[in-house]
Parts: structure tokens; C-alpha cells; sequence
């Protein structure tokens, strides 16, 4: 890779960072960050990147969720668990309902800087730095919680280590068994319409279960039903954090970076010229690029050269958040024009970032309907092209949250925000949402397989 190196992205133009005052500090925590392990091993990320060459050849399904913004203060135990649990729930109705493997991707234990409209944020006449994520600075409107300090990227590391950590264990430790498939339905949605329908299939699985066991196949001698993989992602926002885990792999010699198996560069820094899509270009791991509104299809075919020269299915995937009013006039030209230069792309739908509104109440949230309308569209966009809708992309919790309005199990009024509104910045789907959602992708899934 000619002229790269994980600090040369400090040559080029960058966009939405802190502005740190004492830079000797700054030094010191890159530094002590540089000697701390790994948080990913190179290999796990190849694997992953072989998972997602299959989502792109057709064979399996993207499932990619978590929290907009990872916390200091909601870092607990339940809170991994729950959406460990919901993952996986999501998981079994779209293998099971849509007939198609799933590649389970969290936006977690790394999911802590945030890109935001604006750098300033002003209430009653006050001007102080807008909060840019828990690794850089605090959300109290104070000038010293604002004010960005460089020793938080060390406990965003520490953080995300002790939550990778536990999600292993869930993932290999008997958690993920598929004989826990009842377990996984959470208390708030058990008695729900949906999490009745959840059991419905539960109990089907179960029911195989106890078949395959009588023919000998069993936890004991087929892994596969025991253990599950859930791999990491976060946007890669913070370059000075991603640059101190980045690392030569000792057995290829090439660069990855460790802090997470995928990372994606957000819609407001993908600019081809700038220090993002430098420091992209030369990280092995599979990576992702947000692909808004406002992406035109020749800066694109130029964006996808940039980060996938050799074509390589699995390096790439484009996470499209037009919205549900866009997507319909946007998207179809884009995919085609890449589509027919033949390159190996892996789509996935971020129904979540183009549908943002305000609420009367002043909340930030966004419609369930609109969600869902944006995915459909997306589904029926790929059909028409006889290209392949490879996977979803949510901000989502495990939590009974109220964050987005609507959806057909638990409505969420915009007056009924207020009740639970937790987030640390976008509103998330709760977990009654995000199954519903995923039992009408697993119908058009099963839907598209057929055809
Ligand atoms: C996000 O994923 O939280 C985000 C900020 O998205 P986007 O870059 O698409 O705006
Ligand atoms: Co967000």
C-alpha cells in the first residue's frame, strides 16, 4: 500500500473532531493506548470478511444493531445482555421464518464517538462545545463536561474490553445454546402480541431440537447449536483512538484495525480527500461506508475505488440511510451505476438516520411507519434490479425504551416519549420494535429467496 501508515491520515483534511487543549496529554494516552492488546484478532476479522462475502453473494443476511452511542453511565450488565438476547431473537426469526443465515454485527463495545450538525450548541444565550460521545467529552451543559478530555479514550477502551468480554461469554458460553431459544424472549415483550409469535417458532425449534436428538445430534457433539459468533463494529470517528489500535498482523503482515472486527465511516466524513477515507484504505478489516442523501454515483465508483481496489467481496459494505421520502428517487440510479460496473458490494439498509424529526414535545424521534416504509422500499428497489438486499443496519436496544413512535405491538405516541426516553443521542428501536421489523424482513426475505 504505497504512502500509507496508521498516522498518515494526519496529513489530510479532517472533520467533526475535538479540539483537545493540552496535546501533551493527548500524546501520552495515544501512547499508553498503543501499548495496551488488542481488542480483535486479525483473524476473526478475515473471518468475518469471509461471512460477508457470502452476504454478498446471496447466501446469508446482515443483521447490524446497537445503541447509537454506547454510555459511561448505562454500562451494565443487563443492558450487553439484553441486547445480546434480542439479537439473537432477531436472528432465529430471520433464519428460521426468512430460511437464510445471519451474520450478527453489534454497533458495540466501541460505539462511543459521535459526529454532530453542529460544533457549538447554544441554550439560553450560552455558547459551549456541542458533545461529541462519552470518549470525548460529557452531555451535562457545563463548560467542564464539554470541554474534551483525552484520558476518556482510555476508559472507552477499557469499556469496550470488559464488554467484548462478556458478550464471549454469552456468544460461547451457553448463552447463545439453542435450547435457550424461550429464554431469549424478554420479560416486557413475553405476553406481547409479537413475543407470542416469537414462541410460536421458539417452540417449532424446540420441537427439532428434541428430533435431532433422538437422531444423535446433540449439543455435545455439534457445536454449532451450542455457540454463536457476535462480532463488533463502531463508526471510526476518533482517528486518534483508531490509530493506537491499529496493528501488523503477525501472520499476513498487513494492517488491521483492532478495535473492532468492522468499522464504518459516517456520512459526514467520507469525503474522498479526506483523513477518513485515508485511514480506511489501509485497515484489511471489512469496512463500511454510510451512504446518504446527498452521495452522487461518480463520487461513489470513486469512494469504492478507493477503499476496495481489488474488488474483494466482503471488504465493502454501503449502508444506505436516504430516508423514506428519498430512497424511492435516490437509490435506484446510484445502484445501478454500481451495480453495472460490476463491483462486489454488500447493501445494507440504515432505515434509521435519514428519518430523524423532532416531536412536539421536543423529543428527537422517529416513526415506526416511516422505518419500515424506508426498508420495504429498499427491499423492492433491489427486486426490481435483480440485485441482492444484503442486510439491515439499526440503532436498537434491548431496553423497553420509548424513543420511536408507532409500531403495531406497543404504540409509542409522541406523548408517550417522555415515559422511558434514555438514549445517550438517536432514538433507538426497543426490542418489541426491532423484532417486529424483523419479522417483516424475514416475510421478504423468504419472499425474494423464492423468486
Ligand atoms: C450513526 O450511525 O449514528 C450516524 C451518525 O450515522 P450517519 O453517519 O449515517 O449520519
Ligand atoms: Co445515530
Amino acid at each position: 500500500m504505497s504512502n500509507w501508515s496508521p498516522n498518515s491520515w494526519r496529513n489530510f483534511p479532517i472533520k467533526q473532531q475535538p479540539t483537545y487543549k493540552d496535546l501533551e496529554k493527548l500524546k501520552k494516552v495515544e501512547d499508553e493506548l498503543a501499548s495496551y492488546p488488542p481488542l480483535i484478532f486479525a483473524g476473526e476479522a478475515r473471518s468475518l470478511k469471509a461471512k460477508l462475502a457470502d452476504v454478498v453473494d446471496g447466501k446469508a443476511f446482515l443483521l447490524q444493531g446497537g445503541d447509537c452511542a454506547e454510555s459511561f453511565n448505562a454500562f451494565n450488565a443487563a443492558n450487553i445482555k439484553d441486547l445480546f438476547k434480542v439479537m439473537m431473537q432477531m436472528a432465529v426469526v430471520l433464519t428460521f421464518s426468512g430460511g437464510c443465515p445471519v451474520v450478527k454485527v453489534g454497533r458495540v463495545a466501541g460505539q462511543f464517538a459521535k459526529p454532530r450538525s453542529a460544533d457549538d450548541e447554544t441554550i439560553d444565550g450560552i455558547t459551549l462545545p456541542s458533545y461529541r460521545g462519552d470518549i470525548i467529552n460529557d452531555i451535562d451543559f457545563t463548560e467542564k463536561a464539554r470541554n474534551p478530555k483525552a484520558k476518556k479514550l482510555l476508559k472507552a477502551y477499557n469499556q469496550s474490553a470488559a464488554t467484548l468480554n462478556l458478550l464471549r461469554a454469552f456468544a460461547r458460553g451457553g448463552m447463545a445454546d439453542l435450547h435457550q431459544v424461550h429464554s431469549w424472549n424478554l420479560d416486557f415483550i413475553k405476553d406481547h402480541p409479537l413475543g407470542l409469535k416469537y414462541e410460536e417458532i421458539a417452540t417449532k425449534i424446540s420441537e427439532a431440537l428434541n428430533f435431532m436428538e433422538s437422531c444423535g445430534i446433540t449439543s455435545a457433539n455439534t457445536p454449532q447449536l451450542t455457540q454463536t459468533t457476535l462480532y463488533t463494529s463502531h463508526e471510526a470517528l476518533l482517528l486518534n483512538y483508531e490509530q493506537a489500535l491499529t496493528r501488523r498482523d503477525s501472520l499476513t503482515g498487513d494492517w488491521y484495525d483492532c478495535s473492532a472486527h468492522m468499522l464504518w465511516i459516517g456520512d459526514r466524513t467520507r469525503e474522498l480527500d479526506g483523513a477518513h477515507i485515508e485511514f480506511f484504505r489501509g485497515i484489511k478489516n471489512p469496512i463500511g461506508v454510510k451512504v446518504g442523501p446527498s452521495m452522487k454515483a461518480d463520487e461513489l465508483l470513486r469512494l469504492i475505488d478507493k477503499l476496495n481496489p481489488e474488488n474483494e467481496a466482503g471488504r465493502l459494505n454501503l449502508i444506505v440511510r436516504m430516508g423514506a421520502e428519498k430512497i424511492g428517487d435516490m437509490f435506484p440510479s446510484l445502484l445501478k451505476a454500481v451495480e453495472s460496473e460490476g463491483k462486489k458490494v454488500l447493501w445494507s439498509s440504515d432505515p434509521m438516520h435519514g428519518n430523524t424529526t423532532k416531536a412536539s414535545s421536543g423529543y428527537k424521534t422517529r416513526d415506526f411507519e416511516a422505518i419500515l416504509s424506508e426498508v420495504k422500499q429498499f427491499f423492492q428497489i433491489h427486486n426490481a434490479q435483480g440485485s441482492y438486499a444484503g442486510g439491515i443496519h439499526l440503532e436498537m436496544t434491548g431496553q423497553n425504551v420509548t424513543e420511536c413512535t408507532g409500531s403495531q405491538s406497543c404504540p409509542i405516541s409522541q406523548d408517550t416519549l417522555g415515559d422511558r426516553y434514555h438514549t445517550q443521542c438517536d432514538p433507538r428501536l426497543n426490542a418489541d420494535q426491532a423484532l417486529e421489523l424483523s419479522f417483516m424482513i424475514a416475510e421478504t426475505l423468504k419472499h425474494s429467496r423464492k423468486q
